[in-house]
């Protein structure tokens, strides 16, 4: 096992900077390549590294291909990128495999979208211990961005929500960030079916094929200074990418008073009265826990609040036909654990699940349409603004991980051996996508539960690919010419 170069590493793939609960994204463009490099030399000494745990704010920076380009990298090495790096989020191909047409469509986000969006260069990732301590911090950086060469294009606040026992929940009101996979060689030892290679997801290390994942490189000779290391494949070309990886930022909206609705108005009782109790039991469904993190495949009838944190658990022994679990639900799809063909219930299909794992970073945004963030309470809230999740995951391999998640499992209406559906919670149901038979199957017996036109429950408002550099990279970059 290698030993992970922490000093070198930038802190999001660590961490997730729980300690430091406020945080915005920022969005920059670059209008002057060398004001923007010089810049980038200053901000490569404050960014936070792995080794050392944040205590009052931290920076953490990565850049689009068109912001690596603007920055004046060469196209030489600008092509040793990955090839979906590269592309970007918004080809209209790539559209079709992210599910991202009707309400999705990038021509109508917010950012990052159709081409009279503002190109996105940078994205600042920026944390403090408070909502004051962040201003005052981002304010500092702000004040750089004109000699720096950088204009704002967007400023994403974020908006953390915890329950009483300082779980961290997301909009429709259930625990989130429990399902993540443990990175070999990182401090926290885990179970090892859910204990996954580092170059999976750090550039520089084996991953689960037991390869380097492909990294990009700079020629020697334009590494003069060395201020990178030697590739895998020799000393003539240099590792650009090496302690680095790629981030998957996704905005993503949450109609959570209809999804409240739908689920009130589905689980009704003969005379038209709500069941609160029926409509929290379905909501758990879609999703795979309880709104308390409890997983369905551990306490399928009742929440248990002893096993709310627990993620070491399976699928295919424990519930092969989704009786507990519905083979649909939310977590069910984004990470299937042992259900995987070709070998279900074996390390064969562990193996291969560890190959499409997502490192999950993302923050809430937005104000609960309830502080309570009970169903009823936000059933019955006047609520307006816009809330969600600033969805933001790290993989060395865009689209062996999220790309292959997103179309093969979450939009996939035959995914688990069914056929005509997509993920209850973030399935593409728009017109003409793959999921226009909105359904969705609660597995059981005698006869299984089949809830019909289940509208989109959320909607992409921007997002981009990035390339988030180690801190020798970014050194490197600052230093082109
Ligand atoms: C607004 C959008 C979303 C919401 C509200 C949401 C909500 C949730 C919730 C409540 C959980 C269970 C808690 C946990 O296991 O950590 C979860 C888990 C997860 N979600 Fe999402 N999610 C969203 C979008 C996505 C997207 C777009 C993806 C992937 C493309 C994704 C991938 C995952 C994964 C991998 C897990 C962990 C599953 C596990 O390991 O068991 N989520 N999500």
């Amino acid at each position: 096992m290698s030993t992970l170069e922490l000093q070198d590493i930038q802190g999001i793939i660590v961490r997730g900077y729980s300690n430091l609960e406020a945080a915005c994204f920022v969005l920059l463009s670059i209008q002057n390549a060398i004001a923007t490099r010089n810049w980038l030399g200053s901000l490569a000494d404050r960014l936070q590294n792995g080794h050392d745990r944040p205590s009052e704010t931290c920076l953490n920076l990565a850049f689009t291909y068109d912001g690596l380009k603007a920055l004046g990298l060469d196209q030489t090495t600008l092509e040793t990128f990955s090839t979906e790096f590269r592309e970007g989020m918004t080809q209209p191909y790539k559209s079709r495999v992210l599910g991202d047409h009707g309400d999705n469509a990038p021509v109508l986000w917010d950012w990052g979208g159709g081409v009279h969006s503002p190109p996105i260069h940078i994205l600042l990732m920026v944390y403090a211990t408070d909502e004051v301590t962040l201003t005052s911090f981002y304010d500092g950086l702000a004040e750089s961005f004109g000699s720096g060469g950088v204009a704002l294009i967007r400023k994403l606040d974020t908006f953390m929500l915890k329950d009483e026992q300082g779980g961290f929940r997301e909009h429709f009101g259930f625990r989130d960030a429990i399902g993540q996979p443990i990175v070999e060689g990182l401090s926290k030892a885990g179970a090892p079916d859910n204990t996954v290679k580092a170059g999976e997801f750090i550039l520089g290390y084996p991953n689960e094929y037991g390869l380097f994942t492909e990294s990009p490189t700079v020629s020697a000779e334009r590494d003069r200074q060395n201020l990178l290391p030697a590739g895998q494949k020799g000393a003539e070309a240099h590792d650009l990418g090496r302690n680095g990886s790629y981030v998957v930022f996704r905005q993503l909206g949450q109609k959570v008073q209809d999804f409240w609705q739908f689920l009130d108005g589905i689980t009704q009782q003969a005379d038209g009265t709500s069941n609160p109790e029926a409509r929290v039991q379905l909501a758990s469904k879609l999703v795979g826990r309880w709104p308390s993190g409890t997983p369905l495949v551990e306490a399928p009838d009742r929440d248990r609040s002893d096993v709310k944190d627990k993620n070491a658990f399976a699928y295919y022994h424990a519930d092969p036909h989704g009786f507990k679990c519905p083979m649909g639900a939310h977590i069910r799809r984004s990470n299937p654990r042992d259900s995987l063909d070709p070998q279900p219930g074996t390390q064969t299909s562990i193996a291969i699940n560890k190959t499409h794992r997502l490192l999950r970073r993302g923050r809430t945004y937005g104000t609960p349409v309830a502080d309570s963030l009970n169903p009823q309470d936000m059933l019955q809230a006047e609520a307006s603004g816009e809330r969600g999740l600033h969805f933001i995951c790290i993989g060395a391999n865009i689209a062996r991980q999220f790309e292959f998640v997103q179309q093969t499992w979450i939009n996939n209406p035959k995914f688990n051996g069914l056929y005509s559906e997509t993920d209850p919670l973030v399935g593409d149901r728009a017109p003409g996508g793959v999921g226009v038979a909105a359904d969705f199957t609660e597995q059981a017996q005698p006869v299984r539960k089949r809830v019909t036109g289940l509208p989109n429950f959320v909607v992409v408002r921007g997002g981009a690919y990035f390339f988030l550099p180690s801190i020798c990279a970014c050194r490197y970059l600052a230093s082109l010419s």
